[in-house]
């Protein structure tokens, strides 16, 4: 059993949700996009700064050696909250997920993928795991196939034989930022292990919201961000099993990331350093370390719990206020999604819809969301959409439902 989430006592966490916006309380909506940190991160960050900074990796007084562990420590703390005790030798940071997804793909794809090979993703991708791959195929022109998406909104697996025949690696998003959509992660990685491929996994949307388990899970890669992550901006994570970092070539060049530098070459450092070339971002890494320690204080199961007891709240208040009028894209309430509900109401524009949700300070997200081919599949332009985090409750959900009423009197 996991004890339920005490909302009122988080929220006094999260300064930014005293403001009121055109005389309304903030409703914080949006943390697909990027989610609020509490004082705990921000004062960890402070501290930080006003305490010990100093560069990492290079100065032997006491506080850059203090700098230097708590940095190394971070890697610790986040490796424990995706489920592996080797965060030490396997996670990477970078400046955001999309980032990561990048050095995956200049690195280990411009290393192990020839003009023979596929690469498998699927149709509901953020365009931070498809670009870098298109990118890639321009210049070494292996294959890029499509796992489909069904009227269902899941993954349409029928044809995954097929598609992952002589492919190297399935890369495919945890949780859809658009649909909601959780995917069978421990499923898709055996299928691909058993056709011969890696599996490398978006965990953008999942990581901040439901367990992960890199090791149970039996992944290869995982990229997220920290600012979804109730963390800071400018750091994201590239998590990989040690051995396959061991054989990859660095990304980005310069300082840090060397053993040796000489007028006719360079040796590259070994381990996670290979990849983190330049000053890191170090108190972002402090960050993130101090909110999966908040996370971990809060359970990831229990917050898991919450925003499925909301999104189910989100799914009935909806329906009883306005019927066929508010569609939802995704699949429909259960396990299988997480709190990110696609809404469109009747032909009114996603701008509209949330420009009239502003005025009663709930804060949507109208757009593509990033996933232009998954719009286009299901003939959309744009949704408003409504990302739930572990600060909201039903009375956000209660204003949401008030401000659609408002947008439907404007524009019905
Ligand atoms: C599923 C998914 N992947 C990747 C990203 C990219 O994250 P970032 O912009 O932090 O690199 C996002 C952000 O919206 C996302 O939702």
């Amino acid at each position: 059993m996991t004890t339920p989430l005490d909302v009122e006592a988080i929220r006094k966490d999260f300064p930014l949700l005293e403001r009121e916006i055109h005389g309304r309380r903030i409703v914080f909506l949006d943390s697909g996009a990027s989610s609020l940190p509490p004082t705990q991160v921000t004062s960890a960050m402070t501290r930080y700064y006003e305490s010990t900074h100093a560069n990492v990796h290079r100065g032997v007084y006491a506080t850059a050696e203090e700098a230097t562990a708590r940095y190394e420590a971070a890697r610790v703390g986040v490796g424990r909250f995706l489920g592996t005790s080797a965060g030490a030798d396997e996670v990477v940071f970078t400046k955001n997920c999309t980032e990561s997804f990048n050095l995956l793909a200049k690195s280990w794809g411009a290393a192990n993928l020839t003009s023979h090979d596929a690469v498998v993703l699927t149709e509901m991708e953020h365009h931070a795991n498809i670009v870098p791959w298109q990118q890639l195929q321009q210049q070494v022109g292996f294959e890029l196939r499509f796992i489909p998406v069904g009227d269902d909104y899941q993954l349409d697996l029928g044809d995954l034989d097929r598609l992952l025949e002589g492919a190297k690696l399935l890369s495919v998003t945890a949780m859809s930022n658009v649909l909601g959509t959780i995917n069978p992660l421990k499923h898709l990685a055996a299928r691909a292990h058993g056709a011969g491929a890696l599996i490398a996994v978006d965990g953008a949307q999942s990581v901040p919201h439901l367990p992960t388990d890199v090791v149970g899970d039996d992944l290869d890669f995982l990229c997220f961000s920290a600012h979804k992550l109730y963390g800071p901006t400018g750091i994201g994570v590239l998590w990989a099993k040690a051995e396959h970092l061991a054989a990859m070539p660095a990304f980005l060049g310069g300082g840090g990331m060397i053993k040796d530098v000489r007028l006719d070459g360079f040796t590259a450092a070994d381990g996670t350093q290979r990849f983190e070339a330049g000053t890191p971002p170090i108190a972002e890494a402090i960050g993130i370390h101090a909110a999966v320690d908040y996370l971990q204080g809060i359970g990831i199961e229990a917050v898991r719990e919450h925003e499925q007891a909301l999104t189910t709240y989100a799914f009935e208040a909806l329906e009883a206020a306005f019927g066929d009028e508010v569609r939802i894209h995704g699949p429909g309430d259960g396990p299988g999604r997480g709190g990110v509900l696609s809404l469109t109401m009747g032909d009114i524009h996603a701008h509209d819809l949330a420009q009239v949700l502003d005025q009663v300070g709930v804060c949507v997200r109208p757009g593509h969301h990033c996933a232009k081919p998954l719009m286009r599949r299901f003939g959309l332009n744009a949704t408003a959409r409504a990302s739930f985090g572990i600060y909201n409750d039903r009375d956000d959900v209660d204003v949401l439902v008030e401000g659609l009423a408002d947008a439907s009197r404007l524009f019905g």
